[in-house]
């Protein structure tokens, strides 16, 4: 009896210590109390994933889950919060990859404020798809029964997609046109489940009033979004006409992939091995766009959720697995001086 739980004990220990959560809820200016506002769902966002891996879930059930709190979330630039195109209308991109190597992209989604559930309903075995949100896609939301329109958190005008807090910041011209960070960002999750497997997920409002039909890097796999069994997770947030022409992502997923070659548990020799990678990937970033970047998360295999980037800040909430099968969690602000705040009186110091 006793050998038989001491072993189911360390079962679960392997289990756990396999699980990791990290979520971003943007990168770029620090407005104090603007990102401190984002804390609170970043928690929940890490806890809905979390549940979802100890339920036995897929990584891919995980990552919607987190997604899904903060595009419901009017601090964040994403589905209810996302910032309208030069049109007035909140246009969104979402990018959603699982390890096993398929993906549903959608671009310019209208009138939904949880793109991230319908890119899962959307995915298949052995099929991957990068679609704008067409007009027949369009009339099936309409045309939808209320669990579904309930579930994709469908709205009948444009309008209600934009919050309050969108609307104050632009009347008080608090975001530049272009910018889709200004501490107001792109939400992305990565997760590793209890099996080993990776997820990644990113959704976007893109940039403040950009042109119609504008696409960032969010839903393209490999740069805003990209999962490998093999290799990685990651997601990223920031001015997505840099992310795309510096080839960020790209650049880290070959680096993770050599060292993996050289020495399968690499990550896990080595744990600042992911640090070395990101930290010289965004100075080369910055070298070529001194003033715009962003921020990135990502999960090697073997090895722990890391972030870095090349603005004033990125926000972070992370849950993980230990050896001592103890989880460790928490959401903070990291800023470029490397400080981490968690609340305003950490400011005060
Ligand atoms: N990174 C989000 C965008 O540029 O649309």
């Amino acid at each position: 009896m006793i050998s038989v739980s001491t072993q189911s004990i360390t079962e679960t220990t392997r289990v756990m210590s396999r699980m990791h959560v990290i979520v971003h809820g943007g990168a770029g200016r620090f407005y104090p109390e603007r990102s401190l506002n984002k804390i609170d769902p970043m928690s929940e966002a890490v806890e809905a994933a979390w549940e979802e891996l100890v339920k036995g879930k897929p990584a891919e059930f995980a990552v919607v889950a987190a997604l899904r709190i903060m595009e419901g979330d009017e601090h964040f630039n994403a589905g209810y919060g996302g910032y309208p195109n030069a049109n007035g209308i909140v246009l969104q991109d979402i990018g959603l990859m699982r390890g096993s190597r398929e993906f549903v992209s959608l671009l310019n989604v209208r009138r939904i404020t949880y793109p991230s559930s319908v890119a899962l309903d959307m995915m298949r075995d052995g099929r991957s798809l990068m679609s704008v949100w067409t007009h027949e896609l369009m009339q099936q939301a309409d045309a939808a029964d209320e669990f579904i329109k309930e579930r994709y958190g469908w709205v009948d005008s444009h309008d209600k997609l934009l919050s309050p807090h969108v609307l104050e910041m632009l009347a008080r011209n608090q975001v530049e046109v272009g910018s889709s960070g200004g501490s107001h960002g792109t939400v992305g999750c990565v997760v590793c489940d209890s099996s080993g497997f990776f997820a990644a997920g990113t959704s976007t409002g893109g940039v403040n009033a950009k042109e119609n039909g504008r696409i960032g890097d969010t839903p393209i796999v490999g740069s805003g979004v990209f999962a490998d069994n093999e290799i990685c997770a990651l997601s990223t947030t920031g001015h997505g006409e840099t992310l795309l022409l510096g080839l960020l992502s790209g650049f880290i997923v070959s680096n993770i992939r050599t060292e993996l070659r050289k020495d399968a548990n690499a990550f896990r020799h080595r744990p600042s091995l992911m640090e070395e990678i990101l930290d010289q990937e965004f100075s080369e970033l910055s070298r070529k766009a001194p003033d715009k970047g962003g921020g990135l998360i990502v999960i090697p295999r073997g090895g722990m959720p890391r972030y870095q980037c090349n603005s004033e800040m990125i926000s972070i909430g992370y849950r993980t697995g230990t050896r001592n099968s103890v989880a460790e969690s928490d959401s903070f602000i990291h800023l470029k001086t490397g400080e981490k705040v968690r609340r305003i009186e950490d400011l005060n110091q």
